[in-house]
C-alpha cells in the first residue's frame, strides 16, 4: 500500500474481531514507531506491549471505563522519556519536544497498522496515576498514548474534513481570501508561470510569423 493510500484509509476503530496479531505483525509496527523522527534523534519514547487480558481490562478501566479497549488483542502504551528531552532541550523540550516526538511514533504506527491490514486508536483519554501505577512506569515519565490494535469489526462512514480554506493562510497567520482556489494559484506562482507560457508561446508565434512574411518577400523580390 502506498502512503496516500494508508493516510487516506486509516481510521479509529473501536470494535475488533476476535483474532489474533502475529508475532512479526506486532514486530513490524514497533518497527515503523520507531523509525519516526524526533527531536535530535533522541528517539525518547518506550513502548508497553499488553496482551494479557487482566491487565487489558485494568487499560481500560484507566481509559475512563472505555470498555471497548479491552477487546483490542493488542494494547501498545506510549511513554515518553522526558527527562533526556529536557536534558537537551530545557523545558520546551520537556514540555513540547517529548510529546511531539512520542505523537509522530504512534502515527508512523498508525499507518503502517494499516497497510498491514490493521486498525487501531489513539487513546489519549486516560487517568495517568492509575495507568502509571498499573505498568509500572517510573517517574520522570509520562504515558502518552494507549493504543488498542486489532483487525476492524466496524463499517465507517465517510470522514467528515474541515475545508482546506479554513485552515489555511497565505505567508502569516490570518487574512480572509475571496476566492481561495484563485489565492492559492496565484501564491503557488502557477499563474505566473500560464502568464510566462503564453508569453512565450506569442513570441515564438511572432518570430515564426516573421519567418514566413520575410520568406514570401523575398520570393516576390
Ligand atoms: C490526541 C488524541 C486523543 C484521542 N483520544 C481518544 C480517546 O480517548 N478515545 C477514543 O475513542 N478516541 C480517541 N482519539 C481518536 C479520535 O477520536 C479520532 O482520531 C478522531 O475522531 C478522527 O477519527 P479518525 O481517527 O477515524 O480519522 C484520540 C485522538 C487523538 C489524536
Amino acid at each position: 500500500m502506498n502512503v496516500e493510500d494508508a493516510i487516506n484509509k486509516r481510521r479509529s476503530v473501536r470494535k475488533f474481531k476476535d483474532k489474533e496479531i502475529s508475532a512479526d505483525e506486532v514486530m513490524d509496527l514497533l518497527d515503523a514507531a520507531r523509525k519516526a523522527p524526533s527531536s535530535g534523534n533522541l528517539q525518547s519514547w518506550k513502548f508497553i506491549l499488553v496482551k494479557n487480558q487482566d491487565s487489558k481490562n485494568q487499560v481500560a478501566d484507566a481509559c475512563f471505563q472505555q470498555n471497548w479497549i479491552s477487546s483490542a488483542p493488542l494494547i501498545i502504551v506510549v511513554v515518553a522519556l522526558m527527562e533526556d528531552v529536557k536534558r537537551h532541550y530545557g523545558v520546551r523540550g520537556e514540555m513540547l519536544y517529548s510529546v511531539q516526538n512520542c505523537a509522530l511514533a504512534v502515527e508512523n504506527l498508525l499507518l503502517r497498522a494499516t497497510d498491514l491490514g490493521l486498525s487501531a486508536t489513539f487513546v489519549s483519554a486516560f487517568e495517568e496515576g492509575m495507568i502509571k501505577r498499573l505498568l509500572k512506569i517510573p517517574d520522570h515519565t509520562r504515558p502518552q498514548a494507549i493504543i488498542p490494535i486489532g483487525f476492524s469489526d466496524e463499517v465507517h462512514d465517510t470522514k467528515l474534513l474541515e475545508s482546506l480554506e479554513s485552515m489555511c493562510y497565505f505567508e502569516q497567520y490570518g487574512g480572509r481570501v475571496e476566492d481561495f482556489d484563485e489565492a492559492f494559484y496565484q501564491w503557488s506562482g502557477m499563474a505566473k508561470k500560464q502568464v510566462d507560457k503564453l508569453l512565450r508561446k506569442v513570441k515564438k508565434g511572432s518570430v515564426a510569423l516573421k519567418d514566413r512574411i520575410n520568406e514570401k518577400v523575398n520570393k516576390k523580390d
